[in-house]
């Protein structure tokens, strides 16, 4: 039996804009309306449906859930809260804690208020100070319910999607090289950005600038709230190499810039680290690997080896979101027990992993491909909001259940 620690987290992950629907105010509604991405409408209308949807988690074994808070909901306008939206984030709480799920709160995934969209977003000068007075408001509001936040969901994707491939806003894009394409495989969306030279120098600008964001957050957080778990939550790409050393220094610089840079620039504000893990690309790589339906490597066992790139920095790893489209659900079942053997064999190997949450509970809004593909354990039928547990969601029951795997 491979058996996990006592009190592991097991669960699934969504996030606002993706499921709760009738979300207006934010950048990538705007975007929406403006033709560029597709239009996220009423998602899964998980917003009125959250009850229903913990009891099936509950009903699947999990013990854990992360979900985002929309902070377009929070603070509507500059500096002005809506305790409307706290009250309703704090009944998504109960509901949670009501059905034996500890929660884990984003407090921010993606998409921005369009007050702050528009005028720079984190492109502004004062953005650490606008982020860490919403996050820390957020906290002093929820911190009696929850006690796990992350800030920034997946800085690095989030920076390369916006400013060098421009395919997410706010569109910009480097236009000298294709470079980035690598990392992007699969998210094709043909969308109209602007080019130009200077991203590049942008790009580099809100990468730190979100650095000092999630920096400012921690602090201003650790203030009101001061046993809070801080984190942010990191996409890591396994860049690999074949034997061919100059290949091999490409995928050291790889690492270096998409994810250690960011780690260095937020050390020593982080109690733990949230991880996701989708990707595995090797530069010279003669295999042809099997796709999922984001094609995307099927590498589900590599999971090990972005633990391996966390472990140095000495802190317990929640993976946040690890998970695979795949409409028919032929392989999802087979990549969770790949996953969660390869999870398994780092523990033992000495990465301190505390939790494995899925990507996703729902099929949602998967950004700027909108909702063809399928990552939920429960399948949603967009025309009548219809949930139907996948059957791969049973073999990760057993999962949780048994808090390991026989083999
Ligand atoms: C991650 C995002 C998440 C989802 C998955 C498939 O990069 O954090 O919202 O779109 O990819």
């Amino acid at each position: 039996m491979k058996k996990f620690p006592d009190g592991f987290y097991w669960g699934a992950a969504s996030a606002s804009y993706q499921v709760e629907g009738g979300i207006e105010n934010t950048d990538w509604a705007k975007a929406a309306r403006d033709g560029r991405v597709p239009e996220c409408g009423r998602a899964c209308e998980h917003y009125t449906r959250y009850e229903a949807d913990f009891d099936i988690a509950k009903s699947l074994g999990h013990n854990a859930h992360r979900f985002s808070v929309e902070w377009a909901r929070i603070e509507p306008e500059a500096g002005q809260f809506d305790m409307a939206a706290i009250a309703h984030y704090r009944q998504v709480l109960e509901a949670l804690h009501a059905r034996g799920l500890t929660p884990f709160i984003t407090l921010w995934h993606f998409t921005l208020p369009l007050w702050f969209s528009e005028s720079g977003g984190f492109e502004r000068k004062d953005a650490p100070e606008i982020f860490a007075r919403y996050c820390a408001f957020v906290v002093k509001e929820l911190g009696d319910l929850c006690g796990h936040f992350s800030t920034i969901n997946e800085p690095s994707v989030y920076g390369s999607n916006g400013w060098l491939r421009g395919s997410w806003p706010p569109f910009k894009r480097f236009s000298l090289t294709d470079l980035v394409a690598i990392t992007n495989s699969g998210r094709s969306y043909e969308s109209r950005a602007d080019k130009s030279a200077s991203n590049l120098f942008l790009w580099w600008r809100v990468m730190k600038n979100l650095a000092k964001s999630h920096n400012a957050a921690y602090l201003a957080i650790k203030k009101v709230r001061p046993n809070a778990d801080v984190n942010f939550v990191h996409h890591v790409i396994v860049f690999d190499a074949n034997k061919n050393p100059f290949r091999k220094l490409a995928a050291y610089i790889a690492n270096q810039s998409w994810t250690h840079l960011f780690m260095r620039r937020t050390a020593g504000h982080y109690d733990t680290i949230g991880l996701n893990y989708y990707f595995y690309t090797q530069f010279g790589d003669k295999r042809k690997w099997r796709k999922t339906d984001m094609d995307w490597n099927f590498a589900p066992e590599k999971i090990y080896d972005a633990l391996m790139i966390l472990k140095r920095y000495k802190r317990p790893i929640v993976i946040c979101e690890a998970g695979v489209a795949d409409a028919d659900d032929s392989d999802r079942a087979e990549y969770i027990e790949k996953q969660v053997r390869a999870t398994w064999q780092a523990i033992q190997d000495g990465v301190d992993v505390r939790g494995h949450i899925y990507w996703s509970l729902l099929d949602n809004y998967e950004w700027a491909l909108g909702f063809e593909k399928r990552f939920g354990l429960v399948e949603i039928n967009y025309e009548t909001m219809e949930r139907t547990i996948r059957p791969s969601a049973y073999v990760y029951k057993k999962i949780c259940e048994q808090n390991g795997m026989l083999e």
